[in-house]
This record gives C-alpha cells, structure tokens and sequence, in this order.
C-alpha cells in the first residue's frame, strides 16, 4: 500500500509561542498519526538571512526541538533531525543548481518581498537567492509527498515541484515513448504537494497575529506566573474605562482569545457581561488565564525531562539524523547515477 510521506521544517528562531502551536505544532502532532513524518531544524535556512550572527543557531535549535516535544511531537512516530547534519542536502543542492534557471529564482516571490522587509540587511547574497532551491532540496531529497506549510510557503512548494520536472525530464528519459507520444519518464524525484494548513489564527496579547516581531507573545513554555501577569495587563477593549462602562467584545483582544480557550457557556457569559457592565475585564480575563494554564500544563510536563536531560534530546536528534541520514542517501545514488555520476 501507498503511504505518503510527510516532511517539514522550520527555521531555529529560538523559543517558541502559542502562535507556533495552533498555526504548526499542533498539526505537525495529529499528521504523525497518519504518516510517517519527518520533521527538521532548518539551521542552513536560518543563515541565509542571519550569515552575520551565527552563534545563536545551535541553541535556538535545541529549545526548539524541545518545544516540539513539549507540543507532543513524539521521537517514536516522527523523525526528528537536524538539516546541517544530513550533508547530502547540499550535495543535492549543488547538484539542483546547474539546471536551475535564474528567473526561476528570482521570480519567487519571498526574494523581492524579504529584500523588501529586512532592508538593514544586505540580501543581495547567492545564498538567499538560492533559498528556494535548498528547500526544494530539502523536500526532494526524502521523496516527499505531503509538505505541510503556510500560506506564504506555496510558492516554494510550487517552486519545487517544478525542479523535480524538470530534473525528470532532463535526465529520466526511459527512450520510451508514452501513448501520447510524450517521452516516457521515470520518477526520480517526486514532487511534493502542499498540505496547506487551515491556519488557526493565534491572536497575540494586543489583538495583533501572535508574533516574535510584534512582542506580543505568550511563549509556549512560558511560566505560570508570567502568563498570568502578561494576560491580566492585556489591553481591552480601549472604550471600556471604567468598571461601569460597557464593553464591546468585538473591539477587545481579550475576547479573541475566548475564542480559542472558551466553552460556549463562557462565551455567553463574555458577551453579556461585557456588553451590560455586568463583569469586569479582570473577572473577564480568569478563564482565559485558566485555559492557556490548563494548554501549557502537559507541555511542562512532557518537557520537564527533556530540561533536566538534555542527553535526551540530543540522543533523538542523532537518531532522528543517522535515519532521515539512510534515505537521503538512497535517494542520492539514483540522482548521482542519473547524472552519469556513478559513484555508489
Ligand atoms: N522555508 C521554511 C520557513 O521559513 C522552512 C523550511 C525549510 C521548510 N525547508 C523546508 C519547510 C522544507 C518545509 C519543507 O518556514
Ligand atoms: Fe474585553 Fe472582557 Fe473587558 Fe469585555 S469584559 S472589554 S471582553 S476583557
């Protein structure tokens, strides 16, 4: 029987928040029981924008994979590894790179758009043009099949999608000739599909998408007392002044959180409380607290070993390295070898 493989990655940006939970972990934990799954660090990723500050790279990835685990990502279902330490991906890279056009590149459209945004920064580099295509590489080098990624992460599954015809094309040409008269090709790479993530929209403590760059965060192993004075200082709705006025739930932060953390009872209660004086924000704000606690409380717990032994982790991260490791390399002789190259 078929089984779709599944892969993705993410950039070590450091501790992650609820943000990264709803939007990605959580989904990265139901797919790991439906496919095989392996999921990355994409630490060469991370230099293709921060190439003069490397040093937190290695760190940042560690808290990550440890958030991973907190989120439930379980070691025993998923692979988990480390990109710069499955070579192979820049092997493939390299290789990639003598077929792919330029305008390819520079036509996705992150390159003018991340230019555009990170303008302290020089990203006129060979290394951020080619981002594109070490992700492709990334994704071809396992024969994936599924990518789960955000809406912004498209163009790059489409992107890859495209080198892998082209490199089918240009060097898996049987001799045959299809019913159609097509040449008949063999699937040495497989191209990806997108499994688009119905994004979950994690509001941030000012009603803004939840985000690093905004510092709007609740981290997801943030501790007790910490989201508990973030949320009771989180801004309502700015109408509300005082006790007796009434609030507009629409217009507060505090009620889009309700949204995700809040029964339907408590809903009701929000709304005609909020909307006849009848609560105050600080009343309002207790569920709230008690629902990102009651989130946070199995991650404490599944990370709290992972803290203590860092051994642990890095004994997965080196399973999880030496197994996606093996089928890189499969994957890479029959590339070698459709380029004449036949080293085995
Ligand atoms: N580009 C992705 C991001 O910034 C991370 C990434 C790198 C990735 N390689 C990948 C995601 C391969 C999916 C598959 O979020
Ligand atoms: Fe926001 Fe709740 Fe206060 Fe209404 S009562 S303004 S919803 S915090």
């Amino acid at each position: 029987m078929f089984v779709a493989k599944v892969l993705s990655g993410m950039r070590p940006t450091g501790r992650l928040h609820l943000g990264h939970h709803h939007g990605v972990l959580a989904n990265w934990v139901r797919l790991q029981h439906d496919y095989p799954c392996l999921f990355f660090v994409a630490d060469w990723h991370a230099l293709t924008t921060a190439y003069d500050e490397p040093g937190t790279i290695e760190q940042n990835a560690r808290d990550m994979v440890i958030d991973w685990l907190a989120a439930g990502v379980d070691p025993e279902r998923a692979t988990l590894f480390v990109q710069s330490r499955v070579p192979e991906h820049a092997e493939l890279h390299l290789l990639l790179s003598m077929m792919t056009p330029l305008s390819w590149l520079e036509r996705v459209p992150t390159y003018k758009d991340q230019q555009e945004k990170l303008l302290h920064k020089d990203l006129t580099t060979y290394g951020f043009l080619g981002y594109p295509l070490l992700q492709a590489a990334d994704i071809l080098i396992y024969r994936a099949d599924r990518v789960p990624v955000g809406e912004d992460q498209v163009p790059h599954l489409e992107f890859a999608r495209e080198i892998a015809r082209r490199f089918n094309f240009l060097y898996g040409q049987t001799g045959r000739r299809r019913p159609d008269g097509e040449p008949e090709l063999k699937t040495i790479l497989v191209e990806p599909a997108a499994l688009l993530t119905a994004a979950a929209k994690m509001p941030g403590l000012d009603g803004q998408k939840m985000s690093k760059s905004y510092g709007n965060t609740i981290a997801l192993r943030e501790d007790e007392a910490s989201v508990r004075k973030k949320i009771r200082t989180m801004q309502t709705d700015p109408q509300r002044v005082r006790r007796t006025d009434p609030g507009d739930p629409d217009l507060c932060p505090v009620w889009q959180f309700h949204q995700i953390y809040a029964s339907e009872e408590v809903k009701a209660w929000v709304q005609q409380g909020c909307r006849s004086a009848g609560i105050g924000c600080v009343e309002c704000k207790q569920p709230v607290i008690e629902g990102v606690l009651r989130e946070q409380a199995p991650m404490h717990e599944r990370a709290r070993r992972y803290e203590e032994e860092p051994r642990l982790v890095q004994d997965i991260i080196a399973a999880g390295c030496a197994r996606a490791r093996q089928l890189a390399q499969e994957t890479m002789r029959d590339v070698r070898a459709a380029l004449g190259l036949g080293r085995s």
